[in-house]
């Protein structure tokens, strides 16, 4: 990993090049709301993506106070939607797509946690995380890849879980678990793909994180999670493409 040239949280220095873009999925809440309010403050330029901005409050209050936040309506799921915001956005470089935007499955989760366990499965259920989490996620990167591999920084990096993993983790929540697997695989193909057009291709773990997903026991506060991300995201290099880090460096196994 390279050293990044300014620490997050403290603006770049003044310089006669134009602020890096970042376009954040699943931006009304949670990381990815963290992830818009620590980028714009450091100085980025952020195309901040929810499903619904009317009632993003949140994020319409930040983006009042910084004019380098645009808001866009999106959907992962919608497909015809994400080619639309790509060919708006065209000739627009995007320094960083960060691949947010997730569910864990039917809300309030831990009342259907059933609804993800061996004997009571729903297949619906199953089949609605997986478009959301896996195939929307990979539609994002297929139709934003090109704005990506024109800009400088050129990263890709989505938010992964260890309980993904198989070798670490047996969670068993089927739906959600299982759309985090495919997610890595699919991937690691991307990022082999894109490995000669110099496209680093990333999928990171934020923790346990106190958001919606994860009210109960979790350790670690959004901001903490995502300070921490930043300084990761910020010193990745072509070698860390195709490969599956905690928020704190260290390799997850698959
Ligand atoms: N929190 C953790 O401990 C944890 C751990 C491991 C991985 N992660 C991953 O981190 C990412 C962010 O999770 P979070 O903890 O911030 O959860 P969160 O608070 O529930 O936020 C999820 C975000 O994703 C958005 N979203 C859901 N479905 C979408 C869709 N079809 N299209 C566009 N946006 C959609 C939500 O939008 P709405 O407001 O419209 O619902 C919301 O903005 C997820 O990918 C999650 O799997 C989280």
């Amino acid at each position: 990993m390279a050293i990044p040239t300014h620490a997050p949280g403290h603006a770049a220095p003044a310089t006669a090049e134009p602020a890096p873009v970042v376009l954040v999925t699943g931006a009304s809440r949670g990381l990815g709301l963290e992830f818009v309010r620590q980028y714009a403050a450091d100085g980025w330029s952020v195309i901040a993506c929810c499903r619904h901005p009317a009632s993003a409050s949140e994020l319409a209050a930040l983006a009042e106070r910084h004019g380098s936040i645009r808001i866009e309506a999106l959907d992962i799921t919608n497909h015809e939607q994400v080619d639309a915001l790509a060919a708006k956005l065209a000739g627009t470089a995007i320094d960083l797509l960060l691949n947010n935007a997730g569910i864990m499955g039917a809300l309030p989760f831990a009342e259907n946690l059933q609804r993800q366990h061996l004997g009571s499965l729903d297949y619906k259920l199953w089949e609605q995380v997986f478009r959301t989490n896996t195939l929307g996620t990979v539609k994002m990167t297929e139709a934003f890849l090109e704005l990506v591999a024109a800009s400088r920084q050129k990263k890709i990096i989505s938010l992964s879980s260890t309980t993904g993993s198989i070798s670490e983790s047996q969670r068993p929540a089927f739906a959600y678990t299982s759309s985090k697997t495919a997610l890595n695989k699919a991937m690691t193909l991307i990022a082999e793909q894109l490995r000669p057009r110099r496209v680093i291709v990333t999928l990171v773990c934020p923790g346990y994180v106190q958001t919606r997903m994860n009210v109960g026991g979790a350790t670690l506060e959004a901001g903490e999670s995502v300070r921490a991300l930043r300084t990761l995201v910020a010193g990745l290099t072509l070698e860390d493409s195709g490969r599956f880090l905690r928020y704190d460096g260290k390799t997850i196994g698959w």
